[in-house]
């Protein structure tokens, strides 16, 4: 039997370890790919660990969310198993789901880069009736999907977009990259939402990265300070650093046109995300939206998963 080198998901208290596996063998209609890089995002963390809604049910599985891979025919494309897992040296893949990749591209600035971008790119062009000219509050922008939400915005023809974040280094890079304002989220809850207020009053969409009590801070400065209350205000629910569940009064929900509603993997169709990462992977291929990569080797996964990325790196995986 011939094995290959995986990363492997032996217990949701452990991180992965390097092991030899069976090398997997592709069923009609089936492709097998070489892995050249893989992401390890904090959705990649959360599966391996057990705590997202595509963890596997069963275990030992094979870690990593998404992958950079070389197909049958030399071309590059990009994959996103999720639960399935993708940190093998070679893995099968449904070929409709191979997102291309463009020759030149770099898979370990890709593997970095496509998941917090393909965030706000799902949220923009998939759940909101956004449309260029319009104004984007990004709430948690100094993380690596809030920091290219506030660029693929951009890049989608957003009007004005804010960016709201804690690390004040971080803002003001964002404001040096293409913000038009910036809010510092702080302790102080009074300055925090007297600063919303004014940055983002009628702004039309919120990507929102954070949750929990700080959005129900920011809602009640946003909504509190609308002065236009029949304009559409989109709340879209992205991340959860500040916690999964918020408490929202029906008098917010009548005030004024607004809507919650949230952006991930389970609300999109295979074929829109297809066609949707197809562009996106070309915009980041044309620079101006990297996530920097920080590489370890399959070997090194252990330690891969201990390491704590610096604000606006990622760590990849190389095989
Ligand atoms: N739904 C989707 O399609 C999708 C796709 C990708 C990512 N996500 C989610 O988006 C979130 C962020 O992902 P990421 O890749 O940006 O992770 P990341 O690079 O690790 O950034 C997370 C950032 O969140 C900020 N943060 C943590 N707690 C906060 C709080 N209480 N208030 C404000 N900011 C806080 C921290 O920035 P500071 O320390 O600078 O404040 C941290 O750098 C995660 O929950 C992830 O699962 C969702």
């Amino acid at each position: 039997m011939s094995t290959i080198n995986a990363a492997v998901v032996e217990s949701f208290d452990e991180p992965p370890h390097f092991r030899s596996v069976p090398a997997p063998e592709a069923a009609p209609g089936q492709e097998e790919v070489e892995v050249l890089a893989v992401g390890v995002h904090p959705a990649t963390r959360g599966i391996a660990a057990g705590r997202h809604y595509t963890s596997p049910k069963t275990l030992p599985a094979l870690a990593g969310a998404d992958a950079v891979v070389r197909r049958e025919d030399g071309s590059l494309a990009f994959v996103m198993p999720m639960g399935s897992g993708s940190l093998a040296e070679r893995i099968v893949i449904d070929p409709a789901s191979a997102i291309p990749v463009p020759d030149g591209a770099d898979p370990a600035v890709l593997a970095a880069t496509m998941n917090p971008a393909l965030s706000s790119w799902t949220a923009l062009r998939t759940r909101v009736p956004f449309q260029a000219g319009q104004s984007v509050l990004v709430h948690g922008a100094t993380g690596n999907a809030g920091s290219t939400a506030v660029k693929v915005a951009k890049h989608l023809g957003a009007g004005r977009v804010i960016a709201a974040g804690r690390n004040r280094s971080r803002l003001d890079e964002l404001a040096a990259e293409g913000a038009d304002a910036v809010v510092q989220l702080t302790p102080d809850e009074d300055a925090t939402a007297a600063a919303l207020a004014e940055a983002a009053a009628n702004v039309d969409v919120v990507l929102d990265y954070v949750w929990g009590p700080p959005t129900e801070l920011a809602m009640r400065a946003v909504l509190g300070a609308r002065t236009e209350h029949t304009r559409l205000l989109d709340w879209v629910q992205i991340g959860g650093m500040g916690g999964d569940a918020i408490t929202v009064s029906g008098h917010a929900l009548r005030s004024n046109a607004f809507r919650i509603l949230g952006s991930g993997f389970g609300a999109v169709e295979m074929d829109v995300m297809h066609r949707e990462f197809t562009e996106l992977i070309a915009a980041i291929a044309a620079g101006g939206m990297a996530v920097r990569p920080h590489p370890f080797p399959l070997e090194k996964v252990e330690e891969a998963w201990a390491h704590q990325d610096d604000p606006g790196e990622r760590t990849v995986i190389l095989l």
